[in-house]
């Protein structure tokens, strides 16, 4: 049985398991094109039938998005802190420079008169995130980008699965970002995609992803093993250490990847935004996109179990009825200390974000942030940690969850 670990392939039930190991034992399908397609398709459907293209992952999205925008040397696109240094770093590999808006501390999202200020000439497209979620504010961002005349991109690789007055997000800006990386809403290990109502564009972008090579089968492999050696790794996570060692030691053999390298952050772009989406990866995020409602309403139930039972206001956090959920946020004094005595209790829980830009080697050097000028951002990322939300928690463990947050109050 799995204890409670935020992260580690969160979504992964046995039904993933069993496809990860189908796809494994049939190299000679990996470049089948049509399993993509197929999966085009679906999220296609999803999307009210606006066309779709995958992307190796949601960095790779970005940087193609601006690109065939023709957004690049010389132009702005505002992203707020507390974000993943995924995000400016491929505003950078696009050419064009991130410049930082502050956030409203009870939606972790866009503080708006943050945003209109570092609005300029050279600013070309807002990057709206819907953090751990929680829709941004769609309207007001609207109104601004139709005054200044910007493109609005939203970031849905917190958010797949949420809505606002009932419409979809992705489906209000005039291209949408998705990201299946391995501690998303619906994973394939690596992936992501751009969905838009805009044929033009994303037809654009269906070419240039046609024209690059496929992942190296090494890699594809890499990626595969990833949910079967991670399950094998949590049955066994504290017993003794065994499943830490097992992480460790088939990273250091190569046969588990990382979500970001350490080279990316110094600024150097990743090998893997010069392939397209595997075919092979397809498979498994076609199973995981069958479970988006389903993955949603337990996301949405473990957010509400928290916020009532922690007697959370809506001053203190947003309830936004279409929210997500993919993590649950919680302000506390002493993060460092929670953290660790929450794994001393067998809990790991999140820390999203620690760091206005996560992870925070190089801030002002490889990503420009300036320390101090988004305050709110920063003390967010001091004390905020997530509590748990993913679809495989069990009700006993979200109680475990609960019982411990409680006992660091009193
Ligand atoms: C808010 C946000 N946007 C975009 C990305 C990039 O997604 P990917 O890891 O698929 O490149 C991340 C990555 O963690 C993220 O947290």
């Amino acid at each position: 049985m799995s204890p409670v670990l935020i992260s580690l392939s969160p979504n992964t039930e046995a039904d993933d398991l069993r496809q990860a190991w189908q796809v494994l034992l049939k190299p000679w399908q990996w470049r089948q094109e049509t399993f993509v397609i197929h999966l085009e398709q679906l999220l296609s459907r999803y999307f009210d039938n606006r066309p779709v293209v995958m992307t190796s992952s949601g960095r790779a999205g970005i940087k193609a998005a601006l690109s065939a925008l023709s957004i690049g040397e010389g132009d702005e696109v505002i992203v707020q802190a507390f974000t993943c240094i995924s995000v400016p770093a491929a505003i950078n590999w696009a050419g064009a420079k991130p410049r930082f808006a502050d956030i409203d501390p009870t939606t972790y999202n866009f503080d708006i008169s943050s945003l209109a200020n570092k609005i300029n000439l050279r600013t070309k497209a807002i990057i709206v995130q819907h953090t751990f979620g929680i829709p941004g504010p769609l309207q007001q961002i609207r109104q601004l980008a139709d005054k200044h005349n910007l493109v609005i991109i939203e970031d849905l690789a917190h958010s797949l699965g949420a809505t606002l007055d009932g419409q979809k997000l992705g489906t209000f800006g005039d291209i949408a970002v998705l990201s299946f990386g391995r501690d998303k809403g619906f994973s394939s290990v690596f992936g992501g995609a751009l969905v838009s109502n805009n044929p033009d564009l994303i037809k654009k972008i269906n070419q240039q992803q046609n024209a690059l090579p496929y992942p190296p089968r090494w890699w594809v492999a890499q990626q595969l093993i990833h949910p079967l050696l991670i399950s094998l790794a949590k049955t066994w996570y504290w017993r003794g250490h065994v499943g830490q060692v097992i992480i460790v030691s088939a990273q250091k053999l190569g046969l588990l990847s990382k979500a970001v390298q350490l080279s990316e952050r110094r600024a150097k772009e990743p090998q893997h935004t010069a392939w397209r989406y595997s075919p092979a990866l397809a498979r498994l995020l076609n199973l995981q996109l069958s479970k988006i409602a389903r993955y949603t309403k337990r996301r949405q139930h473990a957010a509400q179990q928290y916020r009532q039972t922690l007697g959370i206001t809506t001053k203190q956090l947003v309830d936004s009825p279409g929210a997500s959920w993919l993590r649950f946020p919680l302000r506390v004094t002493d993060k460092t200390k929670v953290l660790a005595s929450a794994k001393q209790a067998k809990l790991v829980l999140g820390d999203w974000y620690d760091s206005p830009v996560t992870p925070c080697a190089g801030l002002t050097t490889y990503v420009g942030y300036r320390l101090g000028s988004c305050p709110v951002a920063e003390q967010a990322s001091r004390e905020t940690i997530n509590l748990p939300t993913y679809p495989t928690i069990r009700p006993d463990q979200l109680q475990q969850v609960i019982s411990f947050i409680r006992s660091q109050a009193s």
